[in-house]
């Protein structure tokens, strides 16, 4: 395994019990990278990232975070090599403030809470410091995805895992967001993998991409290829 990947997935098999929803998945992430996987509903994008942070699922194969063999680490021993997912539906506690949230999310961190990773965190979304009080639950769309990006940031994670950021948020609000995390790519080198229906707005934020079908993946590419092959914009940027 080379350590100049981030992450390194080799052959992976991902199964719920006796459904198998993965195979034969190859994929590599630069450090500093920003990678995207593209599929359509039950494509098993989500159950990738359940398999790379060990939630929920059954895997097989290799992945290595940063050099280092993770298949038989636990999750919480996978979020302190740090990777942070930021899963679908976002996972935040409604009932708790935005505070509170963020200090959850600084809970699995290697050396505990850090009041460093908070201001950086504030500084990224504004809006949370001015809802500092507020309960999730209450929060807009746009605002419960930042808390829950935020949330991941609280443990400077050196690998982003985001589920569908995107979803259900008005194009304007996830222009922020993505810009947010270009940012947050830009100035601590941070890889990430982000997982997407929304192509167009993806493969502009991503370098490179992997387009999943059915449990496997059916073609990889830089971002720039990938918007221009044929299947692609007729599936997913429908021109
Ligand atoms: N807990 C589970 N138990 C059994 N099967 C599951 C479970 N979660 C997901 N699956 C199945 O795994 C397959 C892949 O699902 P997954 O959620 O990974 O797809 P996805 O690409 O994230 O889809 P979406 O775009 O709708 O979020 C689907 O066929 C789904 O029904
Ligand atoms: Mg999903």
């Amino acid at each position: 395994m080379s350590a100049s990947w981030m992450l390194e997935i080799q052959n992976l098999h991902v199964a719920y019990g006796a459904v198998r929803v993965l195979e034969k998945i190859s994929l590599n992430v630069a450090a500093g990278e920003i990678v995207c996987v593209l599929g359509a509903n039950g494509a098993g994008k989500t159950s990738l990232l359940r398999a790379i942070s060990n939630t929920m699922v059954q895997r097989s194969g290799r992945i290595a975070v940063a050099g280092q063999d993770v298949m038989n680490r636990s999750a919480s021993q996978i979020v302190r090599l740090g990777v942070a997912h930021v899963p679908d539906g976002r996972g935040t506690f409604a009932h708790l403030s935005v505070e509170e949230n963020l200090r959850l999310g600084a809970f699995a961190r290697k050396g505990g809470f850090s009041q460093d990773a908070l201001e950086r965190t504030l500084g990224y979304f504004p809006r949370l410091r001015e809802r500092y009080r507020q309960q999730a639950g209450t929060l807009s769309g746009g605002e419960q995805q930042m808390l829950a990006i935020g949330r991941a940031l609280m443990l400077d994670p050196h690998l982003l895992l985001l589920d569908e950021p995107s979803f259900g948020l008005a194009p304007r609000i996830v222009g922020d967001i993505f810009d947010i995390l270009r940012q947050i790519n830009a100035a601590h080198q941070t890889s990430v993998v982000l997982v997407e229906q929304n192509a167009a707005m993806a493969l502009n934020l991503a370098a490179r991409a992997y387009l999943l079908e059915t449990g496997r993946i059916v073609l990889s590419g830089s971002a720039v290829e990938l918007r221009s092959d044929h299947a692609v914009r007729r599936a997913y940027l429908g021109s």
